[in-house]
């Protein structure tokens, strides 16, 4: 995709929600290898208990899903937008379950499937190319799904909810972290805060953690825990690692000559800084069951 029309859908709601397939491949296209440079192969936001680096932090917060959906060997679990597989091999190795992961991005599969096969996992990770919002499996095929940051990815979250449920087996377990809104923001903040943070990270769009509980009720499960998940240790320390990171990276560059991938990194880095600071966006997790 040329760079001018991934421009003209990330700045457009509609386009965002419309065209997500070709906006959100571009994206990773563009923004992999940066990720892997400046945090790690996972890409998501980490709960640290004290001072530990990123790397730990981010490992402990999968085994924090990993326990809050109680796997273990002998499960077979949906890792939903997998990235470069940062948290399926933890998880493979931390769990003992078995880990497919898909993704819609071909470039991150790659990568995946190299760091699988170095890891010796190759008989415990499967990874699949596809759109989670029409999951290529059969239904009831998994005994959990989990998710790190890839639902807000999702251009309508009630569907992408509901295909999530469908490859669960009942008695089976959602559990996942990602990107949220407040409650009832105002026009205003949705116009100052969430819309930077959807357009410079092919995001369509974010719901509250309100919402979220109404669209896995509607997909058919019993919710079990949803909420901020600074109750679980410390997340500002992300931003403040982000703050640093992107001062680095800018540090001696002259702003209007920054390539353009990196001014994008850049600007979602300081819109997700400024949605912190303003209460308007937060990170959430959830535990949901589908009856038996
Ligand atoms: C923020 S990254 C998180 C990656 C991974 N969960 C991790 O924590 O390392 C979001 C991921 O979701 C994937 N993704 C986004 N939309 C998708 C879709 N419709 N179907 C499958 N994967 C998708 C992206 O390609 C990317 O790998």
């Amino acid at each position: 995709m040329k760079k001018s029309d991934f421009q003209t859908i990330v700045k457009n709601p509609i386009q965002r929600a419309t065209r997500y397939q070709e906006m959100v491949g571009t994206y990773f296209d563009l923004v992999t290898d940066s990720y892997r440079q400046h945090w790690g192969e996972s890409f998501h936001f980490a709960i640290f208990s004290s001072s530990e680096p990123l790397k730990d932090a981010l490992n402990n917060t999968e085994r924090f899903i990993a326990d809050s959906g109680q796997f273990c060997s002998g499960m077979k679990i949906l890792d939903v937008g997998c990235g470069v597989a940062g948290p399926a091999i933890n998880i493979a190795a931390y769990s003992g379950a078995h880990v497919t992961g898909i993704n819609i991005n071909a470039q991150q599969l790659e990568i995946a499937n190299r760091r699988v096969k170095e890891h010796g996992l190759s008989d415990k990770i499967e990874l699949v190319l596809a759109d989670a919002m029409q999951m290529p499996f059969e239904n009831e095929s998994f005994d959990a799904v989990y998710i790190f940051e890839a639902g807000c990815h999702m251009p309508n979250k009630a569907n992408f909810y509901q295909e999530c449920a469908l490859v669960l087996r009942p008695g089976g377990v959602f559990v996942g972290t990602d990107w949220f809104t407040a409650e009832d923001l105002t026009t205003e903040q949705k116009t100052k805060y969430i819309e930077p943070i959807c357009r410079y990270h092919a995001v369509p769009n974010i719901i509250s953690l309100g919402d979220l509980k109404k669209c896995l009720v509607s997909a058919g499960l019993t919710v079990e825990v949803v909420e901020n998940i600074e109750n679980h240790g410390n997340i500002l320390r992300n931003w403040e690692l982000m703050d640093t990171r992107i001062a680095q990276n800018i540090r001696g560059l002259i702003p209007w000559l920054l390539p353009s991938t990196l001014k994008m990194l850049t600007k979602g880095g300081y819109a997700l800084l400024d949605g912190v600071k303003s209460g308007t966006f937060m990170i959430g997790h959830w535990r949901a069951r589908k009856p038996v």
